[in-house]
C-alpha cells in the first residue's frame, strides 16, 4: 500500500517483554478497504504487533496512527453458557455504556445477527456452536463500534477447510462493504488466497511487504526455488538467519 493516507499505520514500533525484544522497529500499514496478511513463525511478534495496532498494548517506542480499529483476539472472550443473543446483548450494552456506539443495544444485536448470518442460532448456547460460528460471534462484537479496520488474530485456527472458507466468505463480504482487514496467520496459503498484500515478520523484524507474487520473486531471487511458496518461504527465512 503506497497510498498517502493509510487507515492504520505503525512506524518503527518496538516492544520488549522482560528485556527480551518481541518487536524491533516494525513498520506496518493498512490502506482503506485493504486486506493485509501478517505472516511469520510462532513467536515472530504477530500478536504483539496486532495488539499494539489495536491500542490494547503500548509500544516501547514508535508510533501508531489511525482510529476506528476493532480487535478480534484469538481466544474469544465469550460466555459459553449464554446464548449467542445474550452474549451479543451483553457486549452491545457494554459498548453502548462506554460511549463506543449510540445504537440501541437490542437493535444492534438484531443487526449483528443478520450481518453475521447467525439469526437462526440466536437462542443457541455459544458453547454448542462450531468454531467457525463462535468466531463469527467474536467478529460481530468487534464490528459493533463500526470500525474501519478489523484486526483478526489467527482467525481460522482450529477450523476445518470448509469452515475456514465460509468464515472468509463472511469476512470478504465485510471488505466489500468497505472494512479493511489485517489478519495474522502462519498459513502462507491462507495469506496468498485472501490478502492483497503480505507482510512477513520473523523474530520481531519486518522482513517483507508486498504481493504474494512479489514474495515468490523475492524468495526465488535468493536462490530458494521450490514448488510451493511455503517451502520457499522457509528457505528464505533460513537464509536470513531465522
Ligand atoms: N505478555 C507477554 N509476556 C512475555 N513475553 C511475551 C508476551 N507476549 C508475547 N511475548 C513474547 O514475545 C514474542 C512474540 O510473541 P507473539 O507476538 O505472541 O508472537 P506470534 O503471535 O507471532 O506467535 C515471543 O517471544 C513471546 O514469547
Ligand atoms: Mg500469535
Amino acid at each position: 500500500m503506497t497510498g498517502e493516507n493509510p487507515a492504520l499505520a505503525a512506524r518503527g514500533v518496538s516492544k520488549s517483554f522482560d528485556g527480551r525484544s518481541a518487536l524491533k522497529g516494525v513498520d506496518f500499514e493498512v490502506g482503506p478497504g485493504e486486506v493485509v496478511a501478517l505472516i511469520g513463525p510462532n513467536g515472530a511478534g504477530k500478536t504483539t504487533l496486532l495488539s499494539i495496532l489495536a491500542g490494547i498494548a503500548e509500544p516501547d517506542s514508535g508510533e501508531v496512527a489511525g482510529d476506528g480499529v476493532a480487535w478480534v483476539p484469538q481466544q474469544a472472550a465469550l460466555y459459553r453458557r449464554l446464548s449467542v443473543q445474550e452474549n451479543l446483548l451483553l457486549f452491545a450494552r457494554l459498548q453502548h455504556d462506554a460511549g463506543q456506539t449510540d445504537e440501541n443495544p437490542s437493535l444492534m444485536v438484531k443487526r449483528m445477527l443478520d450481518l453475521t448470518g447467525l439469526a437462526e442460532r440466536a437462542a443457541d448456547r455459544v458453547g454448542t456452536l462450531s468454531g467457525g460460528n463462535q468466531q463469527r460471534v467474536n467478529i460481530a462484537i468487534g464490528l459493533m463500534a463500526g470500525p474501519s479496520v478489523l484486526l483478526l488474530d489467527e482467525p481460522s485456527v482450529g477450523l476445518d477447510p470448509a469452515q475456514r472458507e465460509r468464515l472468509w466468505g463472511f469476512v470478504l463480504d465485510l471488505v466489500r462493504e468497505g472494512t479493511a482487514v489485517a489478519f495474522s496467520t502462519h498459513d502462507i496459503q491462507e495469506a496468498e488466497r485472501y490478502a492483497e498484500r503480505i507482510v512477513a515478520v520473523a523474530e520481531g523484524e519486518g522482513i517483507f511487504s508486498g504481493t504474494a507474487d512479489e514474495l515468490r520473486q523475492a524468495v526465488e531471487a535468493g536462490g530458494a526455488r521450490s514448488e510451493d511458496l511455503e517451502t520457499s518461504f522457509l528457505a528464505f527465512l533460513r537464509e536470513r538467519g531465522h
